[in-house]
């Protein structure tokens, strides 16, 4: 994980790497740093956020117009001054960051302690950047060359910036498995993970591929292979602006992101849904209609919050398109010899689109012949371009480590998949094709309205904040809803959290329930409704503290619930794109009221880039 950010040309480097680095704070936020070349190499770090760092430097110190910054999610060594990147080679002339892992650092660290080498840091980076430089001084060599007998010998992954004080003008970049964007300016470049630092200067991009490296000139970008081979960059044009990435007047990202849910929402189903015409556009889905309608078996793969969506899209695929579907934990089908058949289907969610367990079980499914359709939302990411088909969910840049409209983006557009995929196969009646797209069509419109009034969601939260463990209970479309209202409450409050099919509650969790536990319950009107309220029955009868999601309307859940939560009425394939909408907020708001960060929360970042 981390976040990288270089330049080279005419401006001043220090303010352009840290205004990216705060850009890039959420992949990662244990320490910072930052090496600029002026006369001499100059290293600056520090332990905590980007701010902190700024506070620590002397605006006297920072002259150059070269340099290197980057912001840390610890892998190998806790998060301190000391393990902070950039590192400096043992001569002194070279620094180096990194996002990734080096997972063969021990034997070659073990190597360089035999010649003398001695080590500052705890990192993997480290050593990397020392074997790099024992190979240049044996080989007599450029740093670069040394840079890629080097690569040919790690085993890992890994995103990094070199700099040479003797050399103030180049940096010299190298990627695998962790991303890397190179911004052209004139007489410029930018370099970045991922392409919000570099937006307010250029708008052409460049996606550095797996085992390339840039050698980085104000005026000149060579890319070549590890054969050394020159490689023809492929310039593409930013589809994004600054707005985007700034906050709006909310408090917070996560805030404004879950307020922006109407309009995203909206973006990702225009020029697709089209109910009047009764059809749906995608072309991912129609170039490959035989494929998909003819799947023997659809696998979903992700990580976390996209898991969670795979699980709904899990109930909605095998009800409208009547295919088998298995949703899998990335990490684990990767690693577990999967079987893989002629005619399976993988679906990989990601909102990141470089989440490092679902990129590499997707390498290892595509060597097995499987079929990828990516449903991603940065555009031109690592998992889009090696999926062979996808749609993406233009839910517009997520900042907040806490997916919330990344999240409905991925429904909206797996839902859009399952009936242009069930009607065109004939398990859907157009008459419910036809009703679906149209409660599909009023999502946003329905959100706009459970958005127009949250005291209610700030008073709940107030009541239970204090609360140490929560329980989320769902059935069917919304049991997937009870995990991701419990993943959203860990992650930004720090309070334990589980979520459980409601009637699974009675095979252990019950045992948990006493009148200090908060039970929420995802109780909307649908064909579990008359099972869900014997549930809500079970744990009042324990004296559990109910909050209910319910329907408008509905006056059985919040009769006997301690505190509801309200969504307008629609189809149970629909309900979780609004029943989610009051969860994100009660996490948001407990998070805020216990006085934590929401938008970085502590351990975590956005983006996982380390398996
Ligand atoms: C969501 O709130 C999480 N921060 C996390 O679970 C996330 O969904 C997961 O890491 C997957 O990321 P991706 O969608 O970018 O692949
Ligand atoms: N493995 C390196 C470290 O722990 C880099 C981690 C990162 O990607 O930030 O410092």
């Amino acid at each position: 994980m981390c976040g990288i950010v270089g330049y080279i040309g005419f401006r001043d480097a220090y303010p352009v790497v840290i205004k990216g680095l705060k850009r890039l704070e959420y992949r990662g936020y244990d320490s910072a740093g930052i090496a600029l070349i002026d006369e001499h190499l100059k290293v600056f770090k520090k332990k905590g956020k980007v701010a902190d760092l700024e506070e620590s430097v002397n605006i006297k110190d920072v002259a150059g117009k070269i340099g290197i910054g980057h912001t840390r999610w610890a892998t190998h060594g806790e998060p301190s001054d000391r393990n902070a990147h950039p590192h400096v080679s043992n001569n002194g002339k070279f620094a180096m960051i990194h996002n990734g892992i080096i997972e063969n650092y021990v034997q070659i660290k073990n190597e360089l302690q035999r010649k003398g080498y001695s080590f500052k840091s705890d990192t993997d980076t480290e050593v990397l950047l020392n074997f790099i430089e024992d190979i240049k001084l044996n080989n007599n060599c450029s740093l670069e060359e040394a840079l890629r007998i080097a690569l040919k010998r790690i085993v890992g992954a890994y995103c990094i910036l070199l700099i040479d004080e003797q050399d103030p003008s180049t940096i010299i970049a190298a990627r695998k498995g962790s991303p890397l964007v190179i911004g052209i300016g004139k007489g410029e470049h930018f370099l970045a993970s991922d392409a919000s630092p570099i937006i307010e200067y250029t708008k052409e991009v460049v996606y550095v591929n797996d085992y390339e490296i840039a050698i980085v000139k104000a005026d000149e970008l060579v890319l070549k292979n590890l054969g050394n081979e020159k490689q023809t960059p492929f310039i593409t044009k930013l589809d994004m602006d600054l707005a985007e990435i700034e906050k709006g007047g909310y408090e917070h990202f996560m805030l404004k992101e879950i307020h922006e849910q109407p309009e995203s929402i909206f973006d990702c189903l225009r020029g697709r849904l089209l109910p009047n015409e009764g059809k749906i556009v995608m072309n991912g889905v129609e170039n490959n209609l035989d494929k998909l309608q003819n799947a023997s078996r659809i696998i979903m793969v992700a990580c976390g919050t996209s898991w969670h969506a795979g699980l709904v899209a899990e109930y909605v695929f095998e009800e409208l398109c009547r295919i088998p579907v298995e949703v899998e934990y990335a990490s684990e089908f990767r690693y577990r010899n999967p079987v893989i058949n002629n005619g399976d289907v993988i679906i990989a969610i990601s909102q990141s689109g470089e989440t490092a367990d679902t990129l590499v079980a997707l390498e290892k499914a595509k060597e097995q012949g499987a079929f990828i359709f990516g449903v991603v939302n940065v555009v031109g990411s690592s998992i889009a371009r090696i999926s062979h088909a996808g749609a993406y969910t233009h839910s517009g840049h997520e900042i907040g480590v806490a997916s919330t409209k990344a999240f409905t983006g991925q429904l909206a557009v797996l839902i859009m998949m399952a009936l242009k995929i069930g009607y065109s196969k004939g398990t859907i009646t157009e008459e419910r094709y036809l009703q679906l797209m149209k409660d599909l069509e009023s999502v946003p419109q329905k959100i706009k309205q459970i958005l127009q009034n949250t005291d209610n969601i700030k008073a709940i939260a107030n009541k239970y904040k204090d609360a140490h463990d929560f329980l989320y209970l769902g059935r069917g479309y919304n049991f997937p809803i009870a995990l991701e209202g419990a993943l959203k409450l860990k992650e930004i409050s720090y309070i334990h959290a589980e979520g459980y099919p409601a009637a699974e509650m009675k095979h252990g969790p019950i045992a948990l329930v006493d009148e200090n536990l908060p039970v929420v319950f995802v109780a909307t009107k649908d064909s579990y409704y008359e099972k869900i309220v014997s549930n809500v029955q079970e744990i009042k009868a324990r004296k559990g503290k109910v909050i209910a999601v319910a329907t408008e309307g509905d006056t059985i859940i919040p009769g006997m619930a301690n505190d509801t939560l309200f969504v307008p009425d629609t189809d149970e394939i629909i309900a979780p794109l609004l029943s989610v909408i009051p969860l994100q907020l009660l996490s948001y708001h407990v998070g805020v009221m216990k006085g934590y960060d929401v938008d970085k929360p502590r351990n975590l970042a956005k983006s996982v880039t380390v398996e």
